[in-house]
């Protein structure tokens, strides 16, 4: 009995051996960083950040574009400080989160996360890779561009290329000064003048 139910153990296992495995490399994660670093989400440090950012996009027209939704808790922070009316685009390929959910399941926890601004209509969640979403965007220019998702060069580079290119007055991301993220790199050559930090959140705006 025990054995045959331990055969079926091992052949779910088998089966779903690259969620499994999935499943392990985030949970040593979450026990190596047992912070909001591990969870992949913001600190205290760089919320209280990323809020001031928000304020002063209330001043400029445009929705506010977050590229990296994870839980939607960052989002839920940025449309509570966001103008009235101001709205909220969150965008997820939900290829990552740090529980190991399938994506399926993590989209639907993020919706519950955010129900009351979805059905508000104050944040719109866009499932889509983040080169997707910026080719096909064509709405105003944003207020603010807040870039929480690949953290390799490349994708960065190229996040910070396209809202410069738009014209986004204040241009900001997440996990700057993280030595095994590409994020610094490609911050630093995008804006050789130097950047404001805050906790490790990195921001650039046209008249500062
Ligand atoms: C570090 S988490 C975002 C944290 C979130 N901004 C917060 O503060 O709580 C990174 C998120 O980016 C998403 N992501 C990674 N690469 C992406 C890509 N190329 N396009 C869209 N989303 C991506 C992952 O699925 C994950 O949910």
């Amino acid at each position: 009995m025990m054995l045959a139910h331990r055969w079926r153990q091992l052949c779910r296992a088998v089966k779903w051996r690259r969620q499994v495995r999935l499943a392990v490399s985030t949970q040593l994660l979450l026990l190596e960083n047992p912070d909001a670093f591990g969870i992949g989400t913001l600190d205290a440090a760089d919320e209280a950040r990323l809020v001031e950012l928000v304020r002063r996009a209330t001043a400029h027209p445009g929705p506010i574009v977050e590229i990296g939704t994870l839980f939607g808790l960052t989002t839920r922070l940025i449309a509570a400080h966001a103008r009235d009316g101001q709205s909220v685009v969150t965008v997820d390929n939900f290829c990552w989160n740090p529980f190991g959910l399938p994506p399926a399941l993590h989209e639907t926890f993020v919706r519950k996360v955010l129900c009351t601004e979805l059905a508000a209509g104050d944040v719109t969640l866009e499932v889509a890779d983040s080169a997707a979403f910026r080719e096909g965007y064509r709405g105003p220019v944003p207020a603010l561009v807040f870039l929480d998702a690949d953290h390799s060069y490349g994708p960065v580079r190229d996040e910070i290329a396209w809202a410069r290119d738009l014209g986004v007055p204040i241009i900001c991301g997440h996990d700057y000064g993280v030595p095994r993220f590409g994020v610094t790199r490609a911050v630093d050559e995008a804006f050789p003048g130097g950047v404001a930090i805050g906790g490790t959140v990195w921001s650039w705006e046209r008249n500062a």
